[in-house]
């Protein structure tokens, strides 16, 4: 699917026991647009990501294209929005790679030719080609979060909301990543801490601290502000 705006406004939430993750957090992102999301551990960068398919809900709104994530919207919603988890064991469920990147499209109605197309087309995209029969619970790291994003590449999303996708990669999966996500025109919020992998990937940067957005510029500028990256934990 080609890429969906994304508009955040006045986002607020607070975690159940009374700690305030996002503070009016506001603002857009184009179709096919790129957009980094940086920042220190705890500023609410995946509190963010999980408010973009619904799975939290605060005060102030999120609208994914036409469409308001409201709790009647969500199974749209989350095929519209494609959300790789920063920790993989939260999205992997089946025993096997092969069941797990299929149970998508399979929900999508696709019939099993397709699905299986999507299976494999999507793990030799990630470069878990021939793992469609192995255990999610033996993999390594690296190759659950490469199993997940094949999972979430198989619904074909127009918005990709990535936590941290590059984490635990080594530097092959790292590039072969890039490289990748450089080919898919969705519209991609991307969590990380590899600036350098944000400056490739990514023209803009937003920086959250205390869950605000403190500074929403051109990556290359954010990376030549030295005072802002030290006062936000980025270098
Ligand atoms: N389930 C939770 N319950 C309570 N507080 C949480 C929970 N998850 C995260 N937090 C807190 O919310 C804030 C934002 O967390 P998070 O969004 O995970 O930050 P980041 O992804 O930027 O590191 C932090 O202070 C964190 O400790
Ligand atoms: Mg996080």
């Amino acid at each position: 699917m080609s890429g969906l705006p994304i508009s955040v406004e006045k986002l607020s939430y607070s975690y159940p026991d009374g700690r305030l993750a996002l503070d009016g957090v506001t603002f857009r992102v184009a179709a096919g647009e790129r957009v980094a999301l940086v920042g220190a551990n705890g500023a609410g960068k995946s509190t963010l990501i999980l408010h973009l398919n619904g799975i939290l809900t605060g005060q102030g709104d999120v609208q994914v294209g036409e469409l308001m994530v409201r709790k009647n919207a969500l199974k749209e919603i989350r095929q519209r929005v494609g959300l790789l988890f920063q920790d993989p064991d939260d999205q992997l469920f089946c025993p096997t790679v092969g069941e797990d990147v299929a149970f998508g499209p399979r929900n999508l109605g696709l019939k099993e030719p397709e699905v299986q197309e999507r299976v494999h087309d999507c793990l030799t995209r990630v470069g878990l080609h021939g793992f469609d029969g192995r255990f999610v619970y033996h993999l390594s790291v690296g190759e659950k979060k490469r199993a997940a994003l094949a999972g979430v590449l198989a619904m074909n999303p127009g918005v990709l909301a990535l936590d941290e996708p590059s984490a635990s990669l080594d530097p092959r999966g790292r590039r072969e990543l890039l490289a990748l996500l450089k080919g898919i025109d969705s519209t991609m919020l991307v969590v990380t801490h590899d600036l350098e992998f944000a400056r490739e990937l990514c023209p803009r940067s937003i920086v959250m601290s205390g869950g605000k957005v403190v500074a929403d510029k051109p990556t290359a500028e954010l990376l030549g502000d030295a005072a802002l990256l030290t006062e936000h934990g980025l270098a």
